[in-house]
């Protein structure tokens, strides 16, 4: 596990956004996996300023969205398939077609969350995958208790999970209290995985995710069992990890 750590988020959008180049550079037809949330708006202002400039096309990939609520309207200004399009997907050249959403409204769950499956392995697999993490550790929707060998499926929000979200709705009882997630099983088979965190709230479950024991009750902690995880933190998220020394040294960021 790489972790960086970094003087903001926008230097941790630039090395992201360097490392999405890269991956697209080296594969036009690159399989992408995004996250929601605030961690990776200043990534995706960054891709977004790329494509403007002509440094990069995102017109051969495919994108496919780590979750979505279940029960909103499919054009609710908050339900993660409209917030994707809002903050990153109308604003490069992808196809409205290559972007993949859990579907939050289907009147089966399971066949919706198996076809997703599906989805993804017609793709060819998740070659870089941007995750953020919740105040309680979780990536994509997947709780605490979560098996590390999930899969796509109805997972049940947490009280904490509704509570940090519900911000974002105007009325606290408009905020869904289920979602379709992409599961752990799922997240590790992408290729390659990048965790964005910042802010002294998320000093907590960083320390766990990093340097705490893999357990289904952090499930970022999963992270760990991965080959290929880049985590990029600034100092605040940083502030409890015990080997900060050594990752400055061994990957970079900012030296104390
Ligand atoms: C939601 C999303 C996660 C995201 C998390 C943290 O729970 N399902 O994918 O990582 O929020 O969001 P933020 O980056 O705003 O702290």
């Amino acid at each position: 596990m790489k972790v960086v750590i970094c003087n903001s988020n926008v230097e941790a959008a630039y090395i992201a956004a360097d490392m999405v180049t890269a991956q697209i550079e080296s594969k036009p037809n690159t399989v992408l996996g995004l996250a929601t949330g605030s961690s990776p708006l200043a990534l995706y202002e960054e891709l977004v300023n790329r494509y403007r400039r002509g440094d990069i096309s995102f017109a051969c990939t495919t994108m496919f969205l780590l979750d979505e609520y279940v029960g909103l309207p499919v054009d609710h200004p908050q339900s993660f398939k409209t917030f994707i399009r809002r903050v990153f997907t109308d604003q490069i050249d992808v196809k409205a077609k290559a972007v993949y959403v859990p579907e939050g409204n289907a009147l089966d769950d399971q066949e919706a969350c198996r076809k997703y499956e599906v989805s993804i392995v017609e793709a060819e697999g998740i070659d870089l995958q941007i995750l953020g993490i919740g105040s309680n550790g979780h990536i994509g929707f997947n709780e605490p208790s979560s098996s590390l060998a999930s899969r796509t499926r109805l997972i049940t929000l947490t009280e904490q999970t509704q509570r940090d979200n519900a911000p974002y709705f105007d009325h606290r009882n408009d905020m869904p209290t289920q979602a379709l997630t992409q599961g752990i099983g799922t997240i590790l088979d992408a290729r390659s995985i990048i965790l964005v965190a910042f802010g002294l709230k998320k000093r907590d479950v960083v320390k766990s995710a990093v340097e705490g024991p893999v357990t289904a009750m952090m499930p970022a902690s999963s992270l760990q069992l991965h080959p290929n995880v880049t985590i990029l933190i600034d100092e605040a998220a940083a502030s409890e990890l015990e080997h900060s020394e050594y990752y400055r040294s061994a990957f970079g960021g900012v030296t104390s």
